[in-house]
């Protein structure tokens, strides 16, 4: 018997060193911790189990039946994030460079399958070279039962990707259909196609860092969410960004204990909308003063910044939050911003987590390019997402709510459950300098009556009492008790239903 149990802990020992403390120690060079390293920062101390050590691929080309690494450069299997289950898999560059094999994909699909039956969210932790090539089509049918999978899961299990090495080729699109983002720094990233290949066909000459790298896809694609100095600082962000969400679309988010009080008064808050329309505040101050603990845990802070996105915790309760950003385009809605918003709003609403969204919006952003580039198709996304929204929503303009801007930010009309205004709020059709050259275009020649029309719009209607006498508004509240509105709010929407009608999918507008 001893022997027996010797020779397992040999074979584990084997299998946990992957392709070798030589290939070990490059990955740590390279300032990259190892498969094993990362899944032991990510989950709760002594809880991971691990699945499929002793897994081995089955391919015979090119000499591959002499090489074989047990687990097959991707560790998987289960634990716990601050006590609640989750399922990991962890590609080993280690091991042919965590490339995908038959047997490396169905260790992926096996977790994958047993996070939906338990009902957990899944978090791949991604470096690798691709398809395994000696393999050939039998890792690309491996990549495309992960894909079907991802899809299957979405909406239903929390997906969560994180990019600590290359991802490539059609790797990059099973990352690109979960949840959440998170990559590396100097050493991850991802592209359809690689630096060659763009030269060859473009004649572009561009360094993988720009082409796919973290800093590209966090403020120029859109394709990820967060940017990290080091493997340490992300996987311990994932630990946080865990802590909002529902174990599956079935749960509700977890609660956390707070000190924070639902009726604090924040006074600061009367001052923050400034006297002049054109001037801008930070909307992320208000976002701030009114969560629990100011407490904002912002996602993709570097896109599309005209629009903020992100999760807080209103009495303990996780909330997502959006809002237009007035710093930046004035907070005018475009293309990456509506999409930005527009896939938040659906994952909030896929995993019961009530939205919460501030208001100060001028309009959608003119010009040609915005147009040519599809803002009709692309705005809609956004309304669409509202619109088909369930979960608890609540809505507090601030300032400006213009146009059909106003109808796309969470309104009445959009099924909002509560509509709070502040005193400053303008609901309008338009901005009365707009509006008045328009209905008042005989005059435009004549400054001073203009100013006099502009003036008489703005007193008319630049304010929220005529949203307000038709109910648009529940109420208009003042700026120091928003805290207190919305937590009441919620509370009182803690039961809500709502569905919409029976159908096998909608047709968003993608
Ligand atoms: C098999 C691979 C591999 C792969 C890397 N290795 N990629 N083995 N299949 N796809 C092996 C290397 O042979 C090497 O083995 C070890 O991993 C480390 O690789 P290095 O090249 O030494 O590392 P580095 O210099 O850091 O470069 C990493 C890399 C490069 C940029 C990823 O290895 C590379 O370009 N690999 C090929 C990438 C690729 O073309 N993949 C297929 C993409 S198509 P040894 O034994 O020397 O340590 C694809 C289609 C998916 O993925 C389609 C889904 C629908």
């Amino acid at each position: 018997m001893h022997d027996i149990i010797r020779r397992l802990d040999a074979k584990r020992a084997l299998a946990r060193l992957g392709g070798g403390e030589k290939r070990i120690a490059t990955q740590h060079a390279k300032g990259k911790l190892s498969a094993r390293e990362r899944i032991e920062l990510l989950l709760d101390e002594g809880t991971f189990e691990e699945w499929d050590m002793f897994v081995e691929h089955r391919c015979h080309d090119f000499g591959m039946a002499a090489e074989s690494v047990p687990g097959d450069g991707v560790v998987t299997g289960y634990g716990m994030i601050n006590g609640r289950i989750v399922f990991v898999f962890s590609q080993d560059f280690t091991v042919f460079g965590g490339s995908l094999s038959e047997a490396h994909a169905e260790k992926i699909c096996k977790v994958m399958d047993h996070a939906m039956k338990a009902g957990a969210p899944v978090i791949g932790l991604n470096d690798s070279g691709g398809a395994r090539i000696q393999e050939g089509v039998a890792s690309l049918g491996g990549y495309a039962e992960v894909f079907q999978r991802n899809v299957m899961a979405s909406g239903v299990i929390p997906q969560i990707s994180l990019i600590m090495g290359p991802c490539a080729g059609g790797a990059v699109y099973s990352p690109a259909m979960t949840d959440f983002i998170f990559m590396v720094k100097d050493s991850s990233y991802m592209f359809v196609t690689g630096p060659e290949v763009v030269k060859t066909v473009t004649h572009e000459e561009v360094t993988a860092e720009e082409l796919g790298g973290a800093v590209s896809h966090t403020t120029r694609s859109g394709v990820a969410d967060l940017a990290f100095e080091t493997d340490v600082d992300a996987l311990l962000m994932v630990r946080r960004l865990f802590n909002y969400l529902p174990l599956n679309n079935r749960e509700k988010p977890p609660k956390r204990y707070t000190t924070d009080t639902a009726d604090r008064l924040e006074k600061s808050l009367d001052t923050l909308v400034p006297d002049n329309p054109n001037k801008p505040y930070d909307m992320k101050e208000l976002i701030g003063k009114v969560v629990d603990d100011g407490e904002f845990f912002e996602l993709a802070p570097d896109y599309a910044k005209n629009i903020i996105i992100g999760f807080g915790r209103m009495e303990g309760g996780p909330v997502g939050i959006v809002a237009n950003q007035p710093l930046v385009l004035a907070g005018c809605l475009d293309i990456r911003s509506a999409i930005k918003a527009a896939r938040f709003v659906r994952f909030c609403d896929a995993f019961n987590i009530p939205v919460v969204t501030f208001v100060d919006v001028p309009g959608f952003m003119p010009g040609t390019a915005q147009e040519y580039g599809g803002i009709i198709k692309h705005g809609a996304k956004l309304l669409y997402a509202y619109a088909e929204c369930t979960v608890p929503k609540i809505t507090v303009i601030t300032r400006k709510a213009y146009g059909g801007a106003y109808d796309v930010m969470s309104s009445k009309h959009l099924r909002g459950d509560v509509n709070f205004a502040w005193p400053s709020a303008e609901i309008a059709v338009m901005g009365p300098k707009g509006a008045v050259e328009i209905i008042f275009r005989e005059e435009k020649n004549d400054p001073a009556k203009l100013a006099a029309r502009e003036k008489e719009y703005r007193e008319t209607f630049a304010n929220p009492f005529i949203a307000g006498r038709r109910g648009f508004i529940d109420d208009v509240i003042m700026p120091h008790e928003t805290r207190k509105r919305i937590c009441r709010s919620l509370a009182m929407l803690r039961d809500k239903r709502l569905s919409n009608p029976w159908r096998k999918h909608g047709n968003i507008p993608l």
